[in-house]
């Protein structure tokens, strides 16, 4: 543990769920708790639900949970130190020197390392850039029109053509050969092992910024022609490209209520000194989920301004249903005049390009008339093909006054029948169930083959008995005697059941916060809160009854049958098969446990 647990504790009384949620999500009021639009997946109608009593959020759409720090670990992508600091600053509580295990310690003193060594390392290329042995370099940035502000911005700067030129520097500064190669500065020389030379070399240097502005990773550009073009730094300890955005240090804190996407650094580069402080690139790698969530923490918006020849069409393609799955509004800009953002602004200027941002095309009517290209439209049979595939395509579209909208655009712009494109609707959405799943539905039914479902089944049925015991006293005690936490098999309930069966020995009544704050991973925190919200689902004391034995007769026919075989004494299989029959006849009727006291 990282801060005493007393201070851990003083820092969440301090910090309200609702207020703390409610800062970021708006929430109402509904009966006990209050319910807001979730911030962790796309919806359109409220399903978080934060509750003041246990001082805990549960998403009953997506499985989102935990409590105040889960949540600003989850929101702000914070660790749950960091997530204890922002919130203690918030309470105006100052937190004692940390007590950290020598283990740990390592860990931060070393992710801190690579953060100074890419520090320096960014500094270092910058000063190069202004130096004589820079020149050529910063000619190349001058040609391309960058203004010395918008250098200085991007922290622009130079590798010079000596292969150590920077190991050197680092070197003289403290830095061990391995700390250099897991920032990926060095390189190892594969025909010398153990010696190594600089992986950016007589580049143009781009340093890579997190959303909090401190680097960690590099891009390098080859002055004039030569291939690579751009290098990237890899993936390191600091650098997961599917979490970063180049310019998004920036972008974020816009004014503008959506952000531009575009391919290049260059490109981003460009636009923010034309004015356009909301462009955003992926780091040389398709956009991801992770992309896509990210943007929606800032804006609902995004409008994509890839490279006008067809890998950029592509791109846009497969980025599309990316980022809407993030539930962002996707436009797409349409710039046939220029090869890229960069080069359209250099020829016909910032106004230009504020037109074709206003005229950037809804993703939809994007991809139809990408779908179009490929049907020769003169040819009444290609026509009709191309109308099959709109009119598929337009089932995917769920709300109906929307998909009515398209429908009606689509038909003016390219001149087909409406009758007859509604015709298409009916015949397809006949065949494939006109509301389509979602994807995600989707894999978690398919995916599944019966071992898994299984595995599923009894982690649901661990859930639920500990959801039993945790809210209810009596009913622990009542089957205390029959079940024991080594049953539960998942790892994070198992530790839950000692848990409970620990906190019971003393009291009568467990709180969620009380189970909570001994776990600091958010998927653990997730489970638990998840487990604390199922017995809201169960209506009934009936349905309680039979949820409660059914889940035991579950979890400890599972764990006798798995004992079974790996016993192979006589007297251990009698016990075992003694312990089998109580089962078999055992049965908690909860009016009984009522009346025993
Ligand atoms: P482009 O080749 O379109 O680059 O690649 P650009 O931004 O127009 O480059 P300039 O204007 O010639 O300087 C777009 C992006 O793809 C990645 C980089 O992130 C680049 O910005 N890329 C491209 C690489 O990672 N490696 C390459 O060799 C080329
Ligand atoms: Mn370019």
């Amino acid at each position: 543990m990282f801060y005493p647990d007393e201070i851990i504790e003083e820092v969440r009384l301090h910090n309200d769920v609702i207020d703390v949620i409610g800062s970021y999500v708006h929430l109402q009021k509904k009966g006990s708790s209050h319910f807001g639009l979730c911030p962790f997946h796309n919806e359109k109608t409220p399903s978080f639900s934060v509750s003041k009593d246990k001082q805990m959020y549960y998403c009953f759409g997506c499985g989102a949970g935990g409590n105040v720090f889960s949540f600003i670990m989850a929101y702000e992508n914070y660790s749950f130190v960091e997530s204890v600091k922002y919130l203690a600053e918030r309470a105006h509580i100052e937190l004692p020197e940390p007590e950290v295990s020598e283990e740990v310690k390592k860990a931060i003193n070393y992710k801190q390392r690579l953060y100074d060594a890419n520090r320096l390392a960014a500094r270092y290329y910058y000063s190069l850039l202004r130096k004589d042995v820079g020149k050529r370099a910063l000619a190349y940035f001058q040609d391309r029109k960058l203004s010395a502000d918008i250098m200085k911005q991007f922290g622009l700067g130079y590798a010079t053509q000596f292969r150590d030129d920077l190991y050197k520097y680092l070197q003289k500064q403290g830095f061990l050969d391995q700390e250099l190669l897991d920032c990926g500065l060095l390189l190892e020389d594969k025909k010398h092992k153990g010696e190594y030379y600089d992986r950016f070399f007589n580049r143009v240097m781009f340093p890579i910024f997190d959303v909090h502005g401190k680097v960690i990773a590099f891009g390098g550009r080859v002055l004039g022609e030569g291939q690579p073009k751009y290098l990237n730094s890899p993936e390191t300890k600091l650098f997961d490209k599917s979490r970063n955005l180049y310019g998004l240090n920036i972008a974020r804190k816009s004014r503008e209520s959506f952000m531009i996407v575009v391919e290049g650094y260059m490109d981003v580069i460009a636009l923010h000194q034309a004015g356009f402080d909301n462009a955003i690139a992926s780091l040389g790698t398709a956009f991801t989920s992770g992309h896509g969530q990210l943007i929606k923490r800032y804006v609902d918006e995004v409008v994509i301004a890839f490279d006008s020849d067809g890998a950029g069409v592509n791109a846009a393609l497969r980025s599309i249903p990316i980022l809407k799955s993030a539930g962002l509004i996707v436009r797409v800009l349409n710039m046939e005049t220029a090869k890229d953002p960069d080069e359209f602004i250099q020829n016909q200027g910032v106004e230009a390009f504020q037109t074709l941002l206003h005229n950037a095309t809804a993703s939809f009517m994007f991809e139809i008339k990408q779908l179009s290209k490929r049907f020769d439209l003169t040819d009444p049979e290609y026509r009709t093909r191309f109308s099959e595939e709109v009119a598929k395509k337009l089932l995917s579209i769920e709300g109906k006054i929307e998909r009515d909208n398209y429908l009606e655009a689509i038909v003016s712009q390219y001149h087909m029948s409406k009758s007859g494109l509604y015709e298409l609707l009916a015949k397809h959405g006949n065949n494939v169930g006109i509301a389509q799943r979602t994807p995600q539905t989707m894999s978690r039914d398919m995916g599944g083959n019966s071992h898994k479902k299984r595995e599923e089944g009894t982690v649901l049925a661990q859930k639920q008995l500990l959801a039993i015991l945790v809210s209810n006293y009596k009913i622990f005690n009542g089957v205390k005697d029959i079940i024991q936490p080594e049953y539960f098999t998942h790892d994070t309930l198992q530790k839950v059941a000692y848990i409970v069966f620990d906190i019971y020995k003393t009291k009568q009544e467990i709180e969620p916060a009380d189970i909570m704050r001994r776990f600091t991973q958010i998927e653990d925190q997730k489970m638990i809160a998840n487990i604390f919200s199922e017995e809201l689902k169960v209506e009934n004391q009936q349905q309680l009854e039979k949820l409660l034995n059914d889940t035991i007769r579950n979890i400890k026919g599972d764990y006798l049958e798995q004992k079974r075989m790996n016993v192979n004494d006589p007297s251990g299989l009698m016990t075992l098969i003694q312990e089998k029959k109580a089962l078999l006849n055992f049965y908690l009727h909860l009016d009984e446990i009522d009346r025993r006291d």
